[in-house]
């Protein structure tokens, strides 16, 4: 560093350890333009390597977001109204492009747009996926660091298991010896225990085979019914703002955090006669303008699978030819950028219950449901400190079965499942029956879709082609998937209390029937990645190397969901949490030791 430039540095530190307000709500209030990392998106990921990268005292970090503070949102606190959060204000609102297979459907496409990201919104189950699913990622990349085994102290260091709301006892409902006790992000077993969790206890041990009880679906081989892990503490969700943005970080007099604050580009600098272009700068929306902000050390994209490849691909970064086309001129031609979106679609079946659970009440009585929100309140307990469901079921085709020899089998290996289907008290149908629902996502995936742009305009929504479902083994999860589900629920422990499947699926039991079904009503779980995809540092495809530099240029590192090569056989969180401690880990050995 020159005097100059030193001097700089320790007045812009001093100058903000004077400043009260650290959190601001445009570019023209920040003391600086120019840090030594910029993070784009504080999401998930975002949050973290923000967190982390200002441990070391004298970096300066500026992390942009374009939604507003997480605090004080209720729909956000309370578990129970996750849900309330799509198509809200803290929601990108992006739909999908029809889709083919699925009677050209759109489809919804919820992101959070709030400090967080979309861990300020999403459903909260806490799911590592399986070691196989990890040691796939070190084996396509050539580097064993993305290995579980590797990465297994990444997810203690994440995460900070507490006792769950209501406090029992969880003795024999999960594994202490494969948790994080000390970390970031609490995580909890389900604090409201359910009518139904007994019944589904019952069928477990009484239907036995897959249905097996597996004591911990986070140990890294998660076959069987397991309980559910969510990111809740006391009650209250525990999102990548609220755990690695607290007011001990945020005071950090390095950290700049700026809100509402849209990023349209990248740009580029020549350095020297290097052919390699270097991006260090980030163009942002002032109003109707733009302004131009630096980054001394490294600029790194943590805009998520939809926003990292819409900024990538209008900074001229992508195939160059398909840019060519849009009038953006090409800055670096890194063809697989947006291509091999993968996604887990989310299919719902319900059966009727002779009971009047609950979660009815919650959703059909204002008395009810104000009595229970005074009790969250107060004490952080009952049925809204609880997440969507308080068992999942992860589950594999038999390994003879012959759609896997006649399609292949997509999954990471024979610990990870293929089908996750999650038991749920559910409400009342329109009808005024009482259900139990069960959702099945289909988690191991052949689909690959893409994400482009519509045209050189940065605020122009993306197009999302997720092309969820248009493998044909996919479509046997799904199928399968539902007969389990149905298998299930004709256990014994049910005997008096499921009355019937409901007739919107009921009738549905060849094939034909049942794809029908499927192709109409799936959804997207939420969980896109690859749209910036890791590969082996000489891949011939590919948009980051092993260490998350992207390919072609120097000091610009991609973290979030995008750079997964394979999405893992569970929810997409905590691998994104994971991603981005063991990248803070390596931005730091590049620039302190
Ligand atoms: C409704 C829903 C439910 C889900 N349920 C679960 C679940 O129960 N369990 C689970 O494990 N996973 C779940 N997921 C998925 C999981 O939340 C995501 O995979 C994960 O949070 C993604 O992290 P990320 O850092 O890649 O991106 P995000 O957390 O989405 O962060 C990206 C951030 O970048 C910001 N941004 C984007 N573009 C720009 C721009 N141009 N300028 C400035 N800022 C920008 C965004 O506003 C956002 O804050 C769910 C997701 C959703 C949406
Ligand atoms: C998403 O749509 C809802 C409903 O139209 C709207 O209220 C909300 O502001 C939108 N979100 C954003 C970020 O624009
Ligand atoms: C979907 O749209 C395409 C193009 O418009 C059309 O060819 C096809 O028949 C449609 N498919 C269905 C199932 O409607
Ligand atoms: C829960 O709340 C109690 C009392 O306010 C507090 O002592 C404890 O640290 C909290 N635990 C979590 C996990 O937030
Ligand atoms: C650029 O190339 C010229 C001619 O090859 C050389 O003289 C000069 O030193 C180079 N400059 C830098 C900064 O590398
Ligand atoms: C945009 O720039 C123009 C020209 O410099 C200026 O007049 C205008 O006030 C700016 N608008 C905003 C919102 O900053
Ligand atoms: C998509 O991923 C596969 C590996 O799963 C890879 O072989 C292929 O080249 C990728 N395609 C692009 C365009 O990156
Ligand atoms: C709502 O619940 C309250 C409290 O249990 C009860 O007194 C009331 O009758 C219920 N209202 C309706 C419309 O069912
Ligand atoms: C698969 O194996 C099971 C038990 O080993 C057997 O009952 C079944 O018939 C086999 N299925 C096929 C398709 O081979
Ligand atoms: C419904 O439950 C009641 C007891 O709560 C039981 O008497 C009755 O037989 C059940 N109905 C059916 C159809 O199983
Ligand atoms: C389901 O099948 C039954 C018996 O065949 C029939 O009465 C009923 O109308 C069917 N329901 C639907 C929704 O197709
Ligand atoms: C930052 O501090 C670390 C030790 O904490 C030191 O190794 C490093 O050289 C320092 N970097 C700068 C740019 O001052």
């Amino acid at each position: 560093m020159s005097p100059i430039n030193y001097i700089s540095h320790l007045l812009l530190l001093l100058l903000a350890s004077v400043c009260s307000a650290k959190v601001f709500n445009s570019v023209g209030q920040l003391p600086t333009t120019e840090f030594d990392f910029v993070i784009v998106g504080g999401g998930t990921a975002g949050s973290v390597l923000a967190s982390r990268l200002t441990e070391v005292s004298n970096f300066t970090v500026l992390l942009i977001e374009a939604g507003p503070s997480n605090a004080n949102i209720l729909d956000s606190e309370v578990p129970f109204f996750w849900q309330n959060l799509q198509g809200s204000r803290y929601d990108w609102n992006f739909t999908s492009v029809a889709q083919p297979a699925l009677n050209n459907r759109t489809l919804a496409y919820a992101r959070g747009r709030v400090l967080g990201g979309s861990s300020s919104i999403n459903a909260m189950f806490y799911t590592r996926g399986s070691r196989d699913d990890y040691d796939r990622w070190a084996k396509v990349t050539g580097d064993k660091g993305w290995s579980w085994d590797s990465l297994f102290p990444y997810f203690l260091k994440h995460e900070r298991l507490t006792q769950p709301a209501d406090h029992h006892s969880i003795v024999g409902e999960y594994d202490p010896a494969v948790h994080g006790f000390n970390g970031m992000t609490f995580t909890s077993l389900p604090g409201f225990v359910q009518e139904i969790d007994p019944r589904v206890i019952q069928a477990s041990s009484g239907l036995g085979g897959p249905f097996q009880f597996n004591i911990d679906q986070n140990s890294g081989t998660p076959l069987g019914l397991t309980y559910f892990q969510g990111t809740i503490g006391n009650g209250t969700r525990s999102s990548a703002a609220t755990s690695y943005l607290g007011a001990n970080v945020v005071k950090r007099p390095n950290l700049f955090i700026v809100l509402d604050t849209f990023v349209t580009r990248i740009l580029p600098v020549t350095q020297g006669n290097s052919t390699k272009p270097v991006f260090n700068s980030v163009e942002v929306l002032v109003g109707g303008n733009t302004t131009v902000l630096h980054a001394k050390k490294e600029l790194i994209l943590s805009a998520g699978s939809i926003g990292t490849p819409h900024i990538l691909l209008h900074s001229g970064i992508g195939d160059s030819d398909e840019l060519k086309q849009l009038n953006i001129t090409p800055t670096l031609n890194l063809p697989s950028v947006g291509k091999n979106l993968t996604d887990h679609g989310l299919i719902d079946v319900s059966w009727v219950a002779n009971t009047t659970s609950i979660v009815d009440l919650i959703n059909t009585n204002a008395t009810v449901r104000a009595h229970f929100l005074e009790q969250w309140k107060e004490t952080g307990t009952g049925p809204l400190g609880n997440g969507f469901g308080n068992n999942i079921i992860w589950m594999r085709l038999p390994e003879n079965s012959t759609a896997i020899s006649e399609f292949g089998d997509p999954s990471a290996g024979v610990n990870s499942p293929q089908y996750e289907i999650v038991i749920a008290a559910l409400g009342t149908s329109s009808t005024g029956d009482h259900l139990v629902g069960v959702g099945n996502a289909i988690v191991s995936t052949a689909s690959r879709g893409t994400l482009s742009i519509p045209s050189n305009n940065p605020t122009d929504a993306p197009l999302i082609d997720s092309r969820l479902l248009s493998s044909e083994i996919e479509m046997v999860f799904a199928r399968e998937s539902i007969r389990s589900a149905r298998q299930f629920m004709a256990a014994q422990a049910w005997n008096g209390y499921i009355l019937n499947e409901l007739p919107a699926t009921a009738n549905a039991t060849t094939d034909d029937e049942l794809d029908a079904y499927i192709r109409e009503t799936v959804i997207s779980a939420w969980h896109p990645v690859g749209t910036a995809a890791m590969s082996a540092t000489d891949a011939g495809y590919g948009v980051v190397d092993p260490d998350l530099l992207v390919k072609g240029t120097t000091g610009l590192r991609i973290v979030d969901a995008s750079i997964m090569p394979f999405v893992i056989a569970g929810h997409t969180q905590t691998p994104v949490y994971v991603i981005a401690e063991r990248a803070a880990d390596m931005i730091k050995d590049t620039w302190v030791f």
